[in-house]
């Protein structure tokens, strides 16, 4: 592990010139506030602050910490769950928060540039004009930059992909200070390495996304939100893999458990407290909508469905996915005195009802709580475990671990979306096998001294 030492002054000081006096801070305040991200991993304070304003500057910045093996942990606004972005080793928290601009929209080829800062919502109401949006939606108002570095997904990506699928090309500047430009705007692309896709998923660990382009759809002309209600959770998940199976393009695919229902009712649903599915469809023509509802209807009717109901109605339909997405922090918020640890992991579908019986054993053999929700259609599950003193929290770990290590067994991943980070670091090896001494190898290659994102996903 590389040895790093504290700045000195005369670095902060040449760090404040090449960053620009306005882009930097080693004020105590704006490293307190991003010294934390959304999840329970402990926070940790960087030794100053720059904003990122574009990749000459990024460059000069990096070329200079890399000379002094000064560690760089980028930033987007905070919203990771992993600890992705915590600066655990001091150093350089290189924000992006500045770098906001949308740099051009190609309406007609369904693609847009942008600097890395840009938050996805504020994208997205910003290309509403053009009739076209964004889809990956990990609920939080993530940056685009950080949605890349943590290929972060989310309700939409059983039909639309995740990031990754969903990007052309970037700019990245590399620990040394070049500045690469990666892949293309053609939607075709059979040039050498896939290098861009490298970076998508790393975590700012091989290198440092300032641009992107974008690959856009049209927003649906017909749309429809559905809920269905099953007296136990094994319906709802047998439910999940009829639809899926069936071939319907559904847009999401949500599970809930009742303790979410109860959270989401909070901001202004009205779902009945049962195991859920939360589901949407998008058509370009009404019948199509129609025919497509009547099926999924009938598959969960099958299934055993208690309640059934599909709605238009735009309004419902935004409350009902602003509530999933708030269903997080509505569960820390219900819960005062104690944390709230989220896992993630993903399998094929079809193994799906195996994972959360799994799941829901080993919760319940641990005498503790566990919430379930999650991207059901992608087989991606989120369990939140309540915890409330240091040796409850070695509990929620144990059973986490167990889940992770079920889920790769049934060839799934100890992550879908919310990245390694701190935490899925230890199912490396398990998930990667000798891929793992390539990542490493890899990461040598890209970041020598070792100084992006330290002690992140390897
Ligand atoms: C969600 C986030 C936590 O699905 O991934 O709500
Ligand atoms: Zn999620």
């Amino acid at each position: 592990m590389t040895a790093y030492s504290a700045l000195n002054a005369a670095q902060l000081a040449r760090l404040e010139e090449l960053a620009g006096a306005e882009n930097f801070s080693a004020a105590h305040a704006e490293r307190e506030l991003r010294s934390r991200d959304a999840g329970h991993h402990p926070p940790q304070l960087a030794e100053c602050v720059i904003w990122g304003r574009d990749a000459a500057q990024i460059s000069r910045v990096l070329a200079y910490a890399n000379a002094q093996r000064i560690p760089v942990t980028a930033w987007g606004v905070g919203t990771g769950l992993e600890g992705n972005a915590i600066p655990t080793r001091g150093g350089i928290l290189l924000t992006m928060e500045r770098m906001t601009r949308i740099v051009e929209v190609h309406a007609d080829d369904f693609q847009v540039t942008v600097e890395a800062g840009v938050p996805h919502k504020d994208l997205n109401a910003a290309l509403a004009r053009y009739g076209l949006f964004f889809p990956p939606d990990p609920g939080a108002n993530a940056t685009i930059g950080g949605m890349l570095a943590n290929n972060a997904a989310g309700i939409r990506t059983v039909k639309y992909g995740a990031s990754k699928d969903n990007v052309l090309a970037a700019q990245v500047v590399l620990a040394d200070g070049r500045i690469l430009q990666l892949g293309s705007r053609s939607v075709k692309q059979s040039s050498g390495y896939n290098l861009l896709q490298l970076f998508v998923g790393s975590e700012g660990t091989l290198g440092i996304i300032t641009q992107a382009t974008l690959k856009l759809v049209p927003v649906p002309q017909h749309m429809s939100a559905m809920i269905a209600s099953f007296a136990d959770v094994t319906q709802a998940i047998e439910a999940v893999v009829a639809v899926r199976g069936a071939g319907l393009d559904v847009a999401a695919l949500e599970f809930l458990d009742v303790t979410n229902t109860l959270a989401l009712n909070q901001a202004g649903t009205d779902i009945p407290p049962y195991p859920t599915l939360l589901m949407e469809i998008h058509a370009a023509h009404a019948a199509t909508l129609d025919e497509d509802i009547a099926t999924v209807r009938a598959l969960c009717a099958a299934c055993g469905a208690l309640h059934f109901r599909a709605t238009a109605d735009a309004a419902e339909r935004k409350t009902l996915w602003q509530a999933r997405h708030h269903a997080y922090e509505t569960l820390v918020r219900n819960h005062p005195n104690e944390r709230i640890f989220i896992m993630d992991v993903a399998v094929p579908i079809s193994a799906f009802p195996q994972l959360i019986a799994h799941a829901r054993a080993t919760i319940d053999a641990a005498g503790i709580r566990g919430y379930m929700k999650g991207h059901a259609g992608d087989g991606n599950i989120h369990i939140e475990l309540p915890y409330a003193t240091p040796e409850g929290l070695e509990v929620v770990k144990g059973v986490n671990g167990a889940i992770v290590r079920e889920a790769i067994r049934l060839g799934g991943t100890a992550t879908g979306e919310h990245g390694v980070g701190i935490g899925k670091r230890a199912y490396m090896a398990q998930e990667h096998g000798e891929a793992l001494v390539v990542m490493r190898q890899i990461k040598q290659t890209l970041d020598p001294n070792g100084i992006l994102n330290p002690d992140k996903v390897l």
